[in-house]
């Protein structure tokens, strides 16, 4: 059979990107100062901030400001623009033509590009190294271009954040400080009063980590671009109504209470006040209601597939000739195979989450659990693992449908 060419040949792409591993638990690693992860999370994770001197040395800006620019003009990318000429804070949002940002040679403005991770396989090689965290936390890497000055203005985050210096300079200012009232009528988060408690100015591979809560400044000390890890920490409110949700998306809910129930009224009399509730009605949907109940499992499913789910507007990028089951497997054996930048992959102890849908895991899962963990196979691992066609079957699937992809990052 002749070879067909995949659409992302391996040996044209292999790159430096696809050998960095997130840090052992259990080894000090620059990245965290010499601290080990185990060491952070424990002293640091959620308590207090940290400043991290050469986190990453030589640490290259994931895409130039050219090419963040233009992916700023993408409809399916979030960008921002913050502007504070005149001493007046002004926010617009994408997409940005070519003609809608200010000059590059004017001072006070910053674009922020969210999701970059998405897009650009070095910035989602910059995220992989904080998988010492779970990727149920993960969110995602925002970059912010500014000019001389530029910034967001002092504010706080509700969420966790790294944010690490790729070019340029940038002086953080930070407080823990308890007012955390806002200025009104802005149409961003300026805090009213900021008194910074320490000060540093964060060169090319430095980092700030930041827990919730802590107000913070970060002004651009002449051209610079600043990646921004952040996580995900969905509040209780977005949860009980999401998982209402899955649950009745599943009729769930109605199999626990245990009949598809229908309100009946054989005793209803006739009315005078029609606009008027019946309290029966309101009795009987109110013992439904009480009936509903729902089990670990249940709660798994719901997280798996939530939080697998792709953002809005994440598209896959399906290959355009995909390569038959045997070319696959003969390319993947070579090169290995790794999740799609955009693909997400979870488990639990039953089941598994690929982009949003739940699968029970395969009777031999270890392969799955593997390429989940690790976000890739080497060659040798996946002729290893071969014989099982099962396996490969699925992950051809996944091939043709952008899930995955074979070789190293692009
Ligand atoms: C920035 O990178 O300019 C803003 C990031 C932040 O303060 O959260
Ligand atoms: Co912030």
């Amino acid at each position: 059979m002749p070879k067909r060419p995949l659409d992302h040949p391996p040996s044209a792409h292999a790159s430096i990107a696809s050998a960095i591993l997130p840090p052992s638990p259990d080894l000090p690693t620059p990245l965290l100062g010499d601290l080990t992860p185990t060491q952070f999370m424990r002293r640091y994770w959620q308590k207090k901030p940290l400043l991290i001197r050469q986190a990453i040395p030589n640490v290259a800006a994931p895409l130039s400001r050219d090419a963040l620019f233009a992916l700023a003009q993408n409809d399916d990318v979030e960008a921002r623009l913050v502007t504070h000429f005149r001493d007046a804070w002004r926010l617009a949002h994408g997409p940005f033509e070519a003609g809608d940002l200010p000059s590059v040679k004017r001072r006070d403005w910053t674009l922020l590009v969210q999701g970059v991770d998405l897009h650009n396989d070095r910035a989602r090689a910059l995220l992989d190294r904080f998988r010492f965290l779970p990727d149920a936390r993960l969110d995602d890497l925002m970059i912010s271009y500014a000019t001389d000055g530029g910034g967001v203005g002092p504010h706080f985050d509700s969420y966790d954040v790294f944010l690490l210096q790729v070019h340029g300079k940038r002086r953080w200012r930070i407080s823990a400080q308890k007012d955390l009232a806002l200025k009104n009528g802005l149409p961003l988060k300026v805090l009213q009063r900021f008194e910074a408690a320490q000060e540093w100015v964060l060169e090319p591979g430095d980092m700030l980590y930041l827990p919730p809560h802590i107000a913070h400044d970060g002004v651009a000390l002449g051209e610079c671009m600043t990646c921004s890890i952040g996580f995900r920490s969905p509040s209780s409110h977005e949860m009980i109504g999401q998982f209402l949700y899955h649950l009745a998306e599943r009729g769930t809910a109605a199999h626990h209470v245990g009949v598809d129930q229908r309100y009946r009224d054989p005793h209803q009399n006739a009315v005078m006040h029609p606009a008027a509730l019946p309290a029966a009605l309101v009795e009987q949907i109110g013992a439904i209601l009480a009936r509903v109940r729902w089990n670990e499992r249940d709660v798994v499913s719901f997280l798996g597939s939530y939080l697998s789910e792709p953002k809005a507007h994440v598209v896959f990028d399906p290959p355009e000739r995909p390569a038959s089951k045997a070319a696959f497997v003969r390319e993947a054996s070579g090169a290995g195979i790794r999740l799609d930048r955009k693909t997400v992959l979870l488990y639990g102890s039953r089941t598994y989450f690929i982009n949003g849908e739940e699968c029970p895991l395969p009777q031999r899962k270890k392969w799955l659990r593997e390429l989940a963990d690790a976000r890739r196979l080497e060659g040798k691992r996946f002729v290893t693992l071969s014989a099982d066609s099962s396996m490969t079957a699925l992950l051809h699937e996944w091939y043709r449908a952008g899930w995955v992809r074979t070789g190293a990052f692009a």
